[in-house]
């Protein structure tokens, strides 16, 4: 498996993949699919910041993107969605995808990336509720799955609510 960047052509795969990852019963396409298109059409849209992980077969095992939001006026990152095909997880695919991406946001001098998501999957890559840096949600009764992981060029004066990029209000 490799991870590189999202390149034209990689579009209907990378929605066939987030539809499988987020599959739920009783949903025909999950929302997730066409929310990365929507983000890859809008001004939010990082183009160093969408990465597939590829099997040697050529096949996309998963995808991970970050798009642009920002905390109170300030720029910073969201993560999210992150998606491994269903037959590839538990193999350390998303543990590539998530150490490629938050690798190349820093190198990028992003401050901090925000995401929504289980407090026993990303706290092993250096999340950690975005509380303890006070950083709050759009909605309170996120807080709890609300976390942040700071970056080098963080500076501890950025504090405030986050808003996630508009495509997320179609969700
Ligand atoms: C969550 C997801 C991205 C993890 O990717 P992955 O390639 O399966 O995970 P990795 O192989 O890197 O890591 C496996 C570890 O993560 C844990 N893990 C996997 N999915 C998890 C989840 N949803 N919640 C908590 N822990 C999870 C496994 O238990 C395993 O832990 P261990 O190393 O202690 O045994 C993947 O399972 C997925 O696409 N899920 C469906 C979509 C989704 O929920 N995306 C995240 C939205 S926030």
């Amino acid at each position: 498996m490799l991870v590189r960047r999202e390149l034209a052509g990689d579009e209907v795969a990378i929605r066939a993949v987030t539809a499988a990852a987020f599959a739920r019963p009783g949903d025909d396409v999950p929302v997730e699919a066409p929310l990365v298109d929507w983000l890859r059409a809008s001004a939010a849209w990082i183009p160093e910041l969408s990465l597939v992980a590829v099997d040697p077969d050529g096949n996309l095992a998963g995808h991970v993107l970050c798009t642009r939001g920002t905390v109170a006026t300030s720029a910073v990152i969201a993560l999210g969605p992150l998606s491994v095909r269903p037959d590839r997880q538990r193999s350390g695919v998303g543990k590539a995808l998530m150490h490629a991406v938050l690798g190349a946001a820093d190198a990028l001098g992003e401050p901090l990336v925000v995401l929504l998501g289980s407090t026993s999957y990303y706290p092993r890559f250096g999340f950690r509720l975005a509380g303890e840096y006070g950083i709050t949600p759009q909605r309170p009764e996120w807080a709890e799955h609300f976390q942040v992981r700071t970056l080098t060029a963080y500076n501890p004066a950025l504090r405030g609510e986050f808003a996630y990029p508009e495509p997320f209000d179609r969700m």
